[in-house]
């Protein structure tokens, strides 16, 4: 069991480490046949990433059992794989065309295209494999695979957001399709690795119904933020093309409510979200400093 640090950028730091740990281990190296898809696998998942899906997921988990339970750091793992993923396919010329993600080139600009969608394809495929053998129980195991697959699905889920995303481009966003877009296509995997998190450390149905809460809150934020950044930081602070949601006429929180409702709504989610959480007073100190760093963060 380790100590949870008192402020959130030690608390994200640690989380960040444990997860990396894993990830390396986790991820065959790039000497391991056939390498070029190794290559850009580890080129994708090490390229600096805030690793916060797996924090939130470590932060409930701490909410439900009070400290950090052994293992954790294989579900954050897998769950930063498939966020991974998602990015490598949303950067692909066929999606975003982005040519700059985390502050290095983007994969399928090292890799070719073909490659990167395979290195997408490989690191969803690794993570299912290591959810299997997370160390709970296998009913929770079973719940967890279950929930992550729906999650990152079509329907309400990560690629249902993608395809929302792309289909809305040049067209005149409206509360209701942006709101749609944001809570599957980046919200879904925020809750469900704020879900997960609690379910691995024995989180009862009532629990979960207030993890799905909180998560789906902050999943919403998350997306908000993401859009307004995309407006008010450069490339260079950002890692990736900043301004380019403009540029392509995406349907953004900003382009439908402007930027300060945009930043009054992240903040008025992420009031409602911890409200979800005050049946577990302190316990989830760690998990709602997390959530107001999503939207107080600046890249
Ligand atoms: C970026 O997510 C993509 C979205 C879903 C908005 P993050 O802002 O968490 O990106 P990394 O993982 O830190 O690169
Ligand atoms: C990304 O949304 C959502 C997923 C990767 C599923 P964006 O297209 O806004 O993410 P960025 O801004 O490129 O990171
Ligand atoms: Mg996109
Ligand atoms: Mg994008
Ligand atoms: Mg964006």
């Amino acid at each position: 069991m380790m100590r949870m640090p008192a402020d959130v950028k030690s608390l994200i730091h640690e989380g960040a480490e444990l997860t990396d740990k894993a990830l390396e281990k986790l991820i065959p190296s790039a000497e391991t046949v056939p390498a070029s898809i190794h290559g850009a696998m580890r080129h994708s998942t090490f390229a600096g990433g805030k690793r916060l899906r797996p924090v939130l997921a470590m932060q409930a988990a701490v909410t439900i059992a009070g400290t950090l339970p052994r293992g954790i750091e294989q579900l954050g793992a897998a769950l930063e794989m498939l966020h991974t993923y998602s990015l490598i396919h949303d950067d692909l010329p066929a999606l975003d065309n982005d040519d700059l993600r985390r502050g290095k080139p983007t994969c399928h600009v090292a890799f070719g295209e073909a490659i990167a969608i395979l290195a997408g394809d490989a690191l969803q495929c690794r993570a299912y494999e290591v959810l299997a053998g997370l160390d709970a129980s296998p009913n929770a195991v079973v719940q967890i695979i279950r929930l992550i697959a729906n999650a990152t699905g079509t329907v309400e889920g990560m690629i249902g957001g993608q395809v929302l995303d792309l289909e809305s481009e040049h067209l005149k966003p409206t509360p209701e399709i942006v709101d749609a877009i944001h809570r599957a296509k980046t919200g879904a995997l925020i809750r469900v690795s704020v879900v997960a998190g609690g379910i691995y450390a024995g989180a009862t149905a009532e629990d979960v119904a207030r993890l799905d809460v909180f998560g789906r809150k902050a999943g919403l934020a998350f997306q908000i933020v993401d859009d307004v950044l995309d407006v008010t930081v450069d490339s260079a602070h950002l890692g990736k093309t900043a301004g380019k949601d403009q540029a392509t006429e995406k349907a953004t929180w900003p382009a439908v409510f402007g930027i300060e409702q945009s930043q009054r709504d992240a903040a008025t989610l992420v009031a409602q979200a911890f409200a979800a959480l005050n049946p577990y007073g302190s316990r989830a100190d760690g998990l709602k400093s997390v959530a107001r760093y999503l939207i107080e963060r600046k890249n």
